[in-house]
């Protein structure tokens, strides 16, 4: 599975780079607002620090507007994915720009006839929001796991990128379903690594190291 980074937070995804765990970026313009920086700058900043796909959004509603602000974003950079709602303007839009070679992500999936129709119009990527769903007492997972049979079931290339990743248990069931991408903030990525045994285990090593009165170096 590969890791997208859901941030515009640049000194976030240089220290997670750092382990060379980053295969690309997602933002959004909740994302941008939080970094205040300008959208064009910031983007340009992380498509400089990362090879893999960057996402970043289209703001209009008719698929004119998404194509023409699509192509505009994607002069920042050759990595650039261009997001675009799912709607029937979206679509319409993913269709025009996967045509002209370039990546799009479908983004703000809530059902699997979305999924299969944004998989229809050659999105590179279809975002289901996970959290999202959960937030209404669905299980967003379920939704992975939907995505997942039909675009096998056919062959899509479509990547399933998870969405709206909000714990550590969301990454490792979206592993298990077999998404292609998972996309998480920061911590929640760092947070992988952690575990109260191994905390412990570590405390009684050195506690017993210390003990020997040796040194390594
Ligand atoms: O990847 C989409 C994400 O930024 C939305 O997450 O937590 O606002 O639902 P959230």
């Amino acid at each position: 599975m590969k890791f997208f980074v859901d941030t515009a937070d640049i000194d976030a995804i240089r220290d997670l780079s750092e382990l060379g765990i980053v295969d690309g970026v997602t933002t959004n313009p909740s994302l941008i607002m939080k970094s205040g920086r300008d959208i064009k700058e910031v983007t340009k900043e992380i498509c400089d620090l990362v090879d893999g796909p960057v996402s970043a959004e289209t703001i209009a509603l008719d698929a004119e507007g998404m194509v023409a602000e699509g192509r505009e974003l994607a002069k920042i950079a050759d990595n650039i994915a261009i997001k675009v709602p799912l709607t029937w303007e979206g679509l319409k839009a993913c269709k025009t720009l996967t045509g002209e070679g370039r990546m799009v992500n479908v983004t703000l999936c809530f059902s699997a006839n979305q999924a299969l129709l944004a998989a229809k119009a050659g999105a590179t990527f279809i975002s289901p929001f996970i959290g999202r769903l959960d937030d209404l007492n669905l299980d967003g997972m379920d939704l992975i796991a939907e995505i997942r049979q039909i675009y096998d079931n056919y062959g899509f290339e479509t990547e399933i990128l998870a969405a709206s990743i909000r714990s550590v248990n969301h990454m490792k069931q979206a592993a298990l379903i077999g998404a292609d991408v998972a996309t998480a903030p920061p911590g929640v990525i760092k947070s992988m690594a952690s575990h109260v045994m191994t905390d412990k285990g570590l405390d009684a090593f050195l506690k017993d190291w210390e003990k020997t009165g040796q040194k390594i170096l």
